[in-house]
């Protein structure tokens, strides 16, 4: 567990202000003393990602994710609590002391950094030796140059079992470590493996250019190969759902559109063709996470798949995916050709251009995808095609986008357009009361409740209540804490998470401190923990009459525990009952 000392935390929090470091990430606005924005951690239309630069914290009434100035870096930089600490140190120019933490876990890390460059050396090197002439010459023959081959890290596995582990070795790398890079394997009877083998090797970089990953492309005809493609599983430092191929490169251009295709090979073709903003993403399908990355580099996505019906398939979920992202959503659509790969070297680099400049927003694929299976030279094909139009253009919020399409439409196939502007109409209606609805119910009934992360409150309502008004008071009023310390001990409350946030403010207090600064919590509680004593801590109200109902709260906990108490000693054997007696007997006489 790392144990970072409260001087170094709160230093950092103080030099590091909240309002600054999260406008970094999300676009926020004034709200009285507060600001909000769209949750960066989940996706919403509607602000509820509230920060609170009053006392440096935030917290999401959407997703109940909260925290302060270091959770918030650890959590949107996908770092470790010690990770964004030093982040943080680093940018405000605060040096952190070696033995203020325990890093085991960073050191691994680096460790499988060290193995992932040495692994993709290696496969550089025997890609250029005789050994993998083989890889250079298919990857000559699908049209890389040297500059893309280096520039991309690109590399070739040898045909062997242990040639990667031996090398690792001798450069001093456990097996451990290996394992834990995901670079070698192990067999069911113990012996050790290279993971690729007879492999042309494309290795993934994370942001800062450090190798995370590879993955790699089968020898083609290679009678033993398992899989077209080998990736590296989800490591310390690599999970799929959090990365995009090529992002380290396109980042720099991609502010004005991204290009997103499906694989490795496309998306060197097309840096290579001079569309540094294209990216991929790794051999899985495409997900929010990689939305809300995406979202802090582009503000257009062009989305550009093989033109299969695999591929079409993938674009339509690719929409889904990002139609709530706020980016602008284009779809290229390749006309012939399996992939942008194979199209750009038949037509070139200018013919792609021209695609790019002649690519159709979302709705216009998605009406032109829908016509594809219906005979529209029928009456009922076109009635057909016609509704599944206007559902279409329903969820168009653009009035002038609407009326161009159903004008188009409308004139095509020989309906009028106020016909077809009503049907639109009707079925935006339907949509805008079931949006309703849903909104009614987020903020009815928001997706987090206490009871996810506190269970116990399910059992114990009234307690948990009290329980949570004390804690939200003293977070706010510590100077009550005096008259509360003597009469509840951690140990009277009955849920488990207030018996933990309680006994970490009282050893705050008790060590010192004269405010609980939520800081010195973070890093013993989970992201939805935090957010829920952030929540806690912001919402107090009772600022007048905090001493009275602070004197309730403690009332009411001790009748409930003393209640909980009778209550279970009903269920208990006559034995377990006469041992508790005695244990209660003991413990007044304070043995
Ligand atoms: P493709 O089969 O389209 O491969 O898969 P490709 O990149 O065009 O390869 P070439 O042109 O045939 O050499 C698209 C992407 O899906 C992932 C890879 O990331 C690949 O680039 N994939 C595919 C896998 O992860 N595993 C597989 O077995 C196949
Ligand atoms: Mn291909």
């Amino acid at each position: 567990m790392a144990n970072i000392s409260e001087d170094i935390k709160l230093e950092i929090k103080y030099r590091n202000d909240i309002e600054s470091v999260i406008s970094q990430y999300v676009n926020l606005k004034r709200r009285g003393k507060n600001l909000v924005g769209l949750c960066p951690f989940h996706n919403e239309k509607t602000p509820s990602f509230t920060v609170y630069p009053e006392n440096g914290s935030y917290y999401c009434f959407g997703c109940g994710q909260g925290g302060d100035v270091i959770t918030f870096v650890s959590q949107i930089e996908k770092l470790d609590y010690v990770e964004a600490v030093k982040l943080l140190a680093d940018r405000s120019g605060i040096t952190i002391p070696e033995s203020g933490y325990d890093n085991s876990m960073q050191e691994l890390k680096t460790r499988i950094l060290d193995i992932n460059r040495e692994t993709a050396r290696f496969y550089y090197s025997y890609l250029m030796s005789p050994g993998g002439k083989w890889a250079l010459d298919y990857l000559h023959g699908r049209g890389l140059t040297d500059a893309t081959i280096k520039r991309f890290g690109l590399g070739a596995a040898p045909d062997n079992w242990d040639m990667l582990i031996k090398h690792l070795k001798s450069k001093g790398f456990s097996i451990p470590d290996m394992l834990q890079a995901n670079v070698i394997s192990q067999s069911s009877r113990g012996s050790y493996f290279d993971r690729f083998r007879n492999r042309v090797m494309f290795p993934i970089f994370n942001l800062r250019g450090n190798v995370i990953a590879f993955s790699g492309r089968a020898r083609p005809d290679d009678p033993k190969a398992t899989g077209k493609y080998v990736n590296t599983q989800d490591t310390p430092v690599y999970k799929k759902s959090q990365h995009l191929f090529a992002l380290n490169f396109a980042k720099n251009d991609c502010a004005d559109r991204i290009i997103l295709v499906e694989g490795n090979m496309d998306v060197i073709s097309l840096h290579q063709a001079g569309f540094p903003n294209t990216v991929a993403a790794l051999g899985t399908a495409f997900g929010a996470e990689q939305v809300k990355l995406l979202s802090r580099y582009t503000k257009e996505v062009v989305i550009t798949m093989d033109a299969d019906e695999a591929g079409q398939k993938a674009v339509l979920r690719t929409i889904n995916e990002l139609k709530d992202s706020g980016m602008s959503i284009r779809v290229l659509v390749i006309p012939d050709g399996k992939d942008p790969d194979e199209y750009i070297r038949k037509n070139g680099a200018a013919k792609f251009k021209m695609l790019l400049d002649k690519t159709v927003s979302d709705i216009e694929y998605k009406l032109l995808v829908s016509s594809k299976n219906i005979d529209v030279s029928s009456d009922n094909g076109r009635l057909q095609y016609l509704k599944k139009a206007a559902e279409n253009l329903a969820t168009v919020r653009d009035r002038l986008t609407v009326d161009l399409y159903a004008g188009r439409l409308a004139e095509k196939y020989g309906v009028s357009k106020t016909a077809l502007l009503a049907q639109i109409e009707d079925l935006k209606k339907k949509n805008v009361r079931v949006e309703q609805k849903k909104e009614f119910d987020r903020i009815v009934t928001p997706r987090y409740e206490s009871t996810d992360i506190n269970p116990d409150r399910r059992r114990f309502p009234k307690a948990a209540k009290a329980e949570e008004s004390l804690i939200a008071i003293l977070l706010s009023h510590p100077d009550l804490y005096a008259s509360v310390k003597e009469r509840i001990k951690a140990e009277d409350m009955l849920t488990a998470l207030n018996k933990r946030v309680y006994a970490a403010i009282c050893s705050i207090l008790d060590s010192g401190h004269p405010v609980v600064d939520i800081t010195l919590l973070g890093e013993d509680f989970s992201p939805a923990e935090f957010g829920y004593i952030v929540s806690l801590q912001n919402g107090v109200l009772a600022e007048k009459n905090a001493k009275t109902v602070l004197n309730d709260c403690v009332k009411v906990i001790l009748e409930e525990n003393m209640a909980a108490n009778t209550a279970n000693d009903k269920d208990l054997s006559l034995d377990d009952w006469a041992a508790k007696m005695q244990q209660i007997a003991k413990t007044k006489k304070g043995e």
